[in-house]
């Protein structure tokens, strides 16, 4: 276990840190993605912060913005309005992004919710607690890979549920024929398939850390909605202390396949990497292991196939976005 004094005297460092690292946050409206970004932009010096809002967030999320850019005035804070919910919306932050940057250090991505109502498909024919949980976050790291990789240090967080991986219904990905889909095949599908692509992408770009966490129950806004509908989790650790501890995955050369952030205090050892490439984190910021189920899904090349299906979904959605754009400018 991190002590919460070690993860505090590690973030203190980010002040020492090259001036100027771009982190693109998406899920930052809420829980535990805006107290991450609360807590590295007060830490980081002269920050480039990227954080995506739907349209219902925007206003609070611009009056949150006011109040951190207050906190650090060396940082500069852009609010990129879409909607993560369609993976074609990702595709427009990463153009904003890339209008202006070179390079990006950071990507955190912690939006999501489950689908206690049921499944209520999106306009490109998707599950939103899917999309905004697998589709939107590979779809960002796919897109972002050319900035992610001229950084010196590139790290990845994705907070779901690292570790906690469970069998696939492979003839069903997308859990689209209804006696397949529940609230739960879908929450054990974005995870599941989600360490297999951030594995391949680790493999594939042998220079980027990548975080899949698992928070364990902290008490959010996301999480007093599971509790309207009958989920009582165990104790939970506030907001304030996940924000901390996620900025520790960020920044923490524990979880870096080259050092280049902030270097591990005395009696912190580096994390261990999953069989696949990533850093499988637990709640409390050890490595966690699930390869009883992991290496037997890419002896079978099931992470293959979870990325070929999931690039034949990137191209429906592209193709939607497209025939909708040409039929607007008719
Ligand atoms: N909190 C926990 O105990 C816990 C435990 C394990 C895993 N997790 C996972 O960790 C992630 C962060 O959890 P959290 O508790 O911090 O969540 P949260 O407070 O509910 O924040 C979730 C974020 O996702 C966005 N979002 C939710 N529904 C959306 C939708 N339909 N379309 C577009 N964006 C949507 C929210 O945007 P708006 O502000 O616009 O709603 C917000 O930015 C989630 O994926 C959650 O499943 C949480």
């Amino acid at each position: 276990m991190v002590s919460l004094q070690t993860v505090r005297k590690s973030n203190a460092h980010i002040a020492a840190l090259p001036q100027g690292l771009v982190a693109v946050f998406i899920g930052a409206t809420s829980g535990i993605g805006q107290s991450a970004l609360q807590h590295f932009s007060r830490h980081a010096s002269s920050p480039h912060i990227y954080s995506v809002a739907r349209a219902t967030s925007d206003a609070s999320h611009e009056k949150l913005l006011a109040t951190v850019r207050q906190s650090n005035p060396t940082g500069t804070y852009n609010l990129i309005t879409a909607d993560v919910s369609l993976v074609s919306e990702i595709d427009k932050v990463v153009k904003a992004i890339t209008q202006t940057e070179s390079k990006v250090d950071i990507v955190f991505m912690s939006a999501g919710f489950m689908a206690f109502e049921g499944r209520q498909n999106t306009s490109e024919g998707l599950d939103p607690s899917m999309t905004t949980r697998y589709y939107s976050r590979m779809r960002a790291v796919q897109q972002l890979l050319p900035l992610l990789n001229k950084a010196e240090s590139p790290r990845i967080v994705s907070v779901l549920a690292g570790g906690m991986e469970g069998p696939l219904n492979e003839s069903d990905l997308d859990l689209r024929d209804l006696p397949n889909w529940s609230f739960w095949n879908s929450s054990v599908h974005s995870a599941t398939m989600g360490t297999l692509v951030l594995e391949r992408f680790a493999r594939q770009n042998p220079r980027l850390s990548i975080v899949h966490w698992f928070p364990g129950p902290v008490d959010t806004p996301g999480l007093a909605r599971a509790r309207r509908f009958g989920m009582s989790p165990p104790t939970q650790r506030s907001q304030e202390e996940a924000g901390e501890r996620a900025v520790f995955l960020a920044t923490n050369d524990r979880f870096a396949v080259q050092g280049g952030l902030v270097p591990m205090q005395e009696g912190l050892e580096a994390a261990r990497r999953s069989g696949g490439g990533i850093y499988l984190v637990d709640p409390l910021g050890e490595s966690t292991d699930n390869e009883g189920l992991l290496s037997g899904l890419r002896k079978r090349g099931v992470d293959e196939a979870v990325w070929g299906f999931t690039e034949s979904v990137f191209a429906d959605c592209a193709a939607r976005a497209g025939a909708g754009s040409s039929k607007d400018e008719l």
